[in-house]
């Protein structure tokens, strides 16, 4: 790409971070995500660090202002009451049901993949020198290690090292057909369900977004955890939709490794972290890997089964390092087969199944953070070619139809755009395409 090109794209990835910058955090994009989100701001801190180190730095610590006292970091913090274009708001979560949930900021009552650990040493990583960044990191660590205890304490009851979601949206995937059977099997009479209506319809086409057979049940889910007052046992022992994540671990395992690298640096006990990763990575690539589809898949606690689908998920247990070698391989090949068959890396659901939808939401398009994550897992592994696809592919969709939530993931298709999918001018694609076409090497 030409330098003019590059800085162009770079001048417009800052313009958008200032433009959704609300006084001490990032929202992903203004009406249809109007708060802070959780993982969005691990990737957008990322981004902010290029242009204002110290915003960077006020995006964690406004995301972890929201932290329970379970350690949970929620999925979102509402830090105005004043945005009423937002379905499920705060008033509907209710957070204060919990005691440990603090009164301001307001925020939801489920939480999202635990970024955070690895987000910190990228930055640590980037700007190893700084004393503010340092300071903020030895003032951070202690509440990430909090977040990642909560998930071993409350979402791992069989101390297996396998954390699980009790609701689609924890995982960040939220419309993946991964979770279909499981909602499918989730019956309940109209009038258990609160009244709702739904705001993203008014805000994004129908085409690109969940059904309402799907909103129903995340609907329903939430009221089973605000029954509860969010309290993680209760919500164990009732919630039919209980899941071991590949991502969500695989996130977690990441961060942890992070954490120990970065305890060992600073002087922390990191015992208990390492404890938690030495069961965790085995039984990970015990538990989710499957043999016929040659990838890791999510586990259904409820239904004592693995979820058999071919899934972007998986590929981010490259990030965590878990596969050996052959795993790994099999998982880099089967990208470079997709790119052979027109696609652009990363599509988010499997391509050859009848549930893959290359428009809807996590039904198959492009994900501007999913493809940060794989490109820094194949690295790992020194699939190079695989990796600069990965980032070039993002580059090219976000140069030809701007910077969107997600992107077409058929080129056949994609060339015949304008633009891309869901909401416009997004924060985690700004800064996952700036940090990518920032590093030192390739591109
Ligand atoms: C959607 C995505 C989720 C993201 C949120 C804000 O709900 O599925 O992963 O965090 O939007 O961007």
């Amino acid at each position: 790409m030409e330098t003019r090109e590059k800085n162009n794209l770079l001048t417009e990835a800052q313009k958008i971070l200032n433009l959704n910058w609300k006084n001490g955090f990032t929202i992903p994009t203004s009406k249809l995500y109007p708060f802070q989100w959780n993982w969005d701001s691990g990737f957008t801190s990322i981004g902010l660090s290029h242009f204002r180190l110290d915003r960077a730095i006020q995006e964690l610590q406004s995301l972890f202002s929201g932290q329970w006292e379970n350690g949970m970091i929620p999925h979102i913090i509402f830090h105005s009451e004043d945005e009423k274009t937002y379905f499920p708001n705060y008033d509907f979560w209710e957070s204060s049901v919990n005691t440990g949930a603090p009164k301001q900021p307001k925020s939801s009552g489920i939480t999202q993949p635990a970024v955070h650990g690895f987000v910190v040493e990228h930055l640590l990583n980037k700007f190893p020198d700084n004393e503010q960044l340092i300071h903020f990191i030895k003032s951070i660590f202690p509440k990430i290690v909090h977040y990642h205890r909560f998930f071993y304490t409350y979402r791992d009851p069989d101390r297996e090292g396998l954390t699980y979601i009790f609701h689609p949206w924890e995982s960040g995937r939220d419309n993946s057909p991964l979770w279909d059977a499981s909602l499918d099997r989730i019956s309940f009479n109209q009038d258990e369900l609160p009244f709702y209506e739904r705001q993203d319809l008014k805000l994004a086409s129908a085409s690109e977004r969940p059904t309402n057979f799907q909103y129903d049940r995340y609907v329903y889910l939430l009221a089973l955890g605000k029954k509860y007052k969010y309290d993680e046992r209760a919500i164990f022992e009732e919630s039919p939709f209980l899941i071991q994540d590949t991502l969500m671990n695989a996130v977690l395992i990441a961060s942890n490794q992070s954490l120990i690298r970065i305890g060992k640096r600073f002087g922390f006990d990191t015992h208990e972290i390492q404890e938690w990763q030495s069961q965790a990575q085995r039984v990970f690539d015990e538990k989710l890997w499957n043999d016929e589809l040659q990838t890791y898949v999510g586990y259904d606690l409820r239904q004592n089964e693995q979820i058999l689908h071919k899934e972007i998920g998986g590929f981010t247990a490259l990030l965590a390092k878990i596969p050996n070698e052959n795993r790994a391989q099999k998982l880099n090949q089967y990208l470079l087969d997709l790119h052979q068959k027109g696609f652009y890396l990363c599509p988010s659901f499997d391509v050859e199944s009848p549930l893959f939808d290359s428009k809807r939401y996590w039904r198959g398009p492009i994900w501007p953070q999913m493809n940060w994550m794989i490109y820094q897992g194949l690295k790992k592994y020194n699939y190079d070619k695989t990796a600069d696809i990965v980032k070039s592919d993002l580059i090219k969709l976000v140069d030809q139809l701007g910077y969107y939530e997600y992107f077409e993931s058929q080129k056949s298709l994609a060339t015949q755009l304008q633009t891309g999918y869901g909401g416009g001018n997004f924060s985690w694609t700004a800064a996952c395409t700036a940090d990518l076409l920032l590093e030192k090497t390739s591109y």
